[in-house]
Order: structure tokens, then sequence, then C-alpha cells
């Protein structure tokens, strides 16, 4: 029993306690949803679904590079930093620390969705006060940079320009400022602002920064902001450690996006896989649950980088225009292709996901055929991981396994057995090649269109 290690951390228990006590008592599990490609794979209607019957509902990484889109009774929501479980006015949404906030884009999306008739919303949001802040300039700063890197390397990343890189790189070099240095002392947040301003510029001396009406600014967001803002770790602590409570992760961006393990330098400045849910709300990792990954039925991407099975082709086409694929956060179009099982499977590694949503099924109703890739191969020879060198990724070749169509409309299903044999085979197909099971299949927007298998 020497190497027994009791996880168990209820501050207050007596020792001995906690000695006797099981690795499995770790209190409240959080249940995770993660993008398994390269982001866009229906993760607001996911964790829409799961808000229902959710307490507490959180974002832990990204910012509003995130558009999460949610439809209920035939109301269009988009989220970019409030977590989409806001619509549920029983449970409580927390930005946690891993979050970085552009404060004047998360009221005007608050303000923006009371329109539509969210209700409440400011009371029912808690936010980290180790939550880093994003900087109007840090937009300008992005797209700085952006031109820069077309200039030196003929190309650029692609960002959706919401200064999320710059907030990230301050943070990582530790000039960024928080939320809880806005509500602390502003004439020490006032310097270090002006100090961070002076550094961008002379890294970028086109670059011109309205100091004194941009301190005004984040003052009075400052006054707005401080009745929402608590000790994030804290409030999880306490969530995870009372009485039974669901706690629900809102994974944002993708696998494939992910700072670490995406197709780097093409990906966001975030941890979107799982560790990115214990650093981004300073939980232990004994407290995650369930892992739910969501893929789409093929595979979009925003933006530049490689993406073996693109089809650039009227198949590329039909996927864009019948999955109505355009960025809700940029508007861009999004890239079209097949489903590419190598990067599902590469994510299922990362994340170790308990399930799948697999999402927009119906979107493939009208083909004659659906291929999936299943391997890569480089010079003939298959590989068994994903490329880390982006040069060999745009250089691999897919292979593929090719399914019929179904040519039905599978919009109106709602179980399993509503779905064509055809539908059933690629599903079934997919979850025996990925080695997890498929819990949901989308088929069309709404709430409602999603069949539960088990
Ligand atoms: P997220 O960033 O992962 O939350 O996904 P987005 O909201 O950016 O993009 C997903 C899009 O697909 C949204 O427009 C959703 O309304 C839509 N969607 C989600 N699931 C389904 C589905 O099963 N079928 C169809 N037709 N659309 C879906
Ligand atoms: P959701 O949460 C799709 C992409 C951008 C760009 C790269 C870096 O809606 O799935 P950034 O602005 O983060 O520095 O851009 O990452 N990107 C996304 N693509 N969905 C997202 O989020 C994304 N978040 C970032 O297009 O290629
Ligand atoms: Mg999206």
């Amino acid at each position: 029993m020497l190497f027994a290690i009791n996880r168990s951390i209820n501050l207050s228990a007596p020792i001995d306690e906690m000695r006797s006590r099981s690795r499995n008592d770790v209190g409240n599990k959080v249940t995770v949803v993660l993008g398994a490609q390269w982001g866009d794979e229906g993760k607001g209607k996911v964790v829409d679904l799961l808000a229902t019957e959710a307490d507490v509902v959180c974002r832990c990484q990204g910012g509003n590079n995130a558009g999460h889109t949610v439809v209920v009774d035939g109301k269009e929501y988009d989220f970019h930093l409030l977590p989409s479980g806001i619509i549920n006015p029983k449970s409580i949404s927390l930005i946690g620390n891993g979050v970085v906030i552009h404060l004047p884009g998360l009221f005007e999306e608050g303000d923006k969705n009371e329109k539509k008739g969210l209700k409440g919303w400011e009371k029912r949001l808690i936010v980290s006060d180790r939550a880093h802040l994003v900087f109007d300039f840090y937009q300008i700063v992005d797209s700085l940079q952006e031109t820069e890197r077309q200039a030196q390397e003929g190309k650029n990343i692609g960002t959706t320009k919401k200064g999320i890189g710059p907030a990230y790189s301050s943070k990582a070099s530790r000039t960024g400022l928080r939320v809880c240095d806005l509500l602390g002392d502003f004439k020490d947040f006032s310097n270090r602002f002006k100090n961070i301003v002076q550094q961008y510029q002379s890294m970028y001396p086109s670059l011109t920064v309205d100091v004194e009406d941009q301190l005004k600014k984040l003052k009075e967001y400052a006054e707005r902001l401080r009745p929402m803002v608590r000790d994030g770790v804290y409030y999880m602590y306490e969530a995870l450690h009372g009485p039974p409570k669901k706690v629900l992760v809102e994974g944002a961006n993708a696998a494939l996006l992910d700072i670490d393990f995406g197709t780097y330098p093409f990906v966001t400045s975030s941890n979107c896989t799982v560790g990115g849910a214990c650093t981004g709300l300073g939980i232990p990792p004994l407290n995650i649950g369930d892992v739910f990954g969501v893929a789409k039925a093929y595979t979009t991407r925003v933006g530049i980088g490689a993406f073996p099975t693109e089809q650039l082709n009227v198949i590329g086409e039909l996927l864009q225009t019948r999955g109505h694929e355009v960025g809700v956060t940029t508007g861009r179009k999004r890239r079209c292709g097949w489903l590419d099982l190598v990067i599902v499977r590469y994510a299922h590694m990362i994340n170790g996901f308990t399930a799948i949503a697999l999402t927009k099924l119906d979107i493939l109703d009208v083909l004659d055929e659906i291929k999936v890739g299943v391997a890569y191969k480089l010079n003939g020879k298959r590989i068994p991981h994903f490329p880390a060198n982006m040069d060999v990724l745009h250089k691999v070749e897919v292979e593929y396994e090719t399914f019929p169509g179904w040519k039905t409309d599978t919009s109106a299903a709602r179980k399993w057995n509503d779905l064509p044999a055809k539908a059933q085979n690629y599903i079934r197909f997919i979850e025996n090649h990925i080695g997890v099971p498929i819990k949901w299949v989308g088929v069309g927007k709404s709430r409602e269109c999603m069949i539960q298998m088990f």
C-alpha cells in the first residue's frame, strides 16, 4: 500500500478518514464536451442538450474565437464567450481562468441575446478572477501579425482576429492582465496596461492606442463585471464537493486546433483537449467523468492548414452549401471534405472519449456514395500515428473506405430504427473504427433532432 495515494480533497476531513477513502471518492464528476476535428462540430448543440439537466456549465479555454450555435423553439442563438448553457434559467454558467475575455465582446453578446429573449443572464454568469483579459488593441495586433505572416511567409493562419494569440502570448510572457487586476487597484492596473501597450508599440510601431479612452471604458466594464467575479478555483471546489451537482464543461475550438496537439502552427493558442478542462478551471483530473467527443459526419476546417480529406470539387461544394458551412464568428466559408477517422482516432488518443456525438448525418442524405478516410499512407506505407510535421501531413495519401449512400431524408428520424440500414451501417463502421460508442446522432439543427442511442 506504499504507493496508495488518497486523492480526495475534502479540505476539512480528518486525516484518518482521508486514509481510508477510496480513489473513486473524489466528489462530483464533471462531464466534458470536446471538439474532435477542426471545430464547428456542433458542440453548442450537444452542450445545450446536456445543459437542460446541468447545475453548472463552464467554459475552460479559448475566447470569442469560438462560435457555438444553439437552436431552441425555432430561435437561433450564437454564443462566443458565454457558455451555451446560459439558455437554461436553472443553471449557472462559469467562465474559467483558462478563458481569455474580451469584455466589450462579452457584454455585446449578452445584450444581443437578451434582445432575442435571453433573460437574466448576468445573474447566472460567474467569471473567474484569474481569467486573462483581451484588450481591443490585441485584436489590432492579431491583424498586424497576420499581415506580417503573409508578407514573410506568403501565408497567414487565417485567425479569427479576435486577439486570441496576443492575449495568450501576454499570459505566457507574464505581462498579461487578469480580471482580478482590473478589479483591484485601478492605478496599478492602468500602469501595467500602459506598459503592455508600450511593449506592443515597440514591436508594431504602426499600432496606435488611445490609452485614456481605453482605460475609461475598462473602468466602466469593471463595475458591470464586478458582481459576477468569484475565485474560480474555490467555486469549482465547492461545486464538486458539496451536494450532488451536474457540472458540464463546454470545450471551445477542437483537438486539431490545440496548441500542443493540433496542426501547429495552424492552430489556436489554447489547449482544446481534455487537459484544458483541468488547467482552465482548476479541477483535479480524477474529477473528470464522461468525456464526450463531438464529430461531424464529414470534416470541415476554417482558415489555413493541411486538410488531407478536403474535397475541392462538387462534393466539397455540396457539403458546404447543404451543411450551411459558414463560420459563426467570421462569416467565412468553411472548407469541406470527407470524414477523416485518422484525426478522430488521434483526438480519442489524447482525450479518451467515453462516447461520441456524431452530428450532421442529414447533410449526407443526398449522396450516391460516401467516403471515409481510414488511414494515411506515406511513400505507399500506412503510418500508425498522426504526423506532427505539416509538410508530412500535406504529403500523406488518404486510404478511403467507400459506402453506398442511403438517399433518404433522415431529418425526421428520432430513433435508431428510423434510420435507413445504409446510414446505420455508416454509423456502426465509424463507431467500430474509432473504438468509441456513438451515443447521439444529429439529423438537424434543433434540440429534438438528436437520436440518442443509449
Ligand atoms: P460548434 O462551434 O461546435 O458549436 O458548432 P457551430 O455552431 O459553429 O457549427 C455547427 C453548425 O451545425 C450550426 O449551424 C448548428 O446549428 C448546425 N448543426 C449542429 N448539429 C446539426 C445536425 O445534426 N444537423 C444539421 N443539419 N445541422 C446541425
Ligand atoms: P468553435 O469553438 C473553427 C481557427 C481559426 C484559425 C485558427 C486560429 O466554434 O469550434 P484564432 O483566432 O483562434 O487565433 O485562430 O483557429 N479557429 C476555429 N475554427 N471553430 C472554432 O471554434 C475556431 N476557433 C479558432 O479559423 O484557423
Ligand atoms: Mg463554431
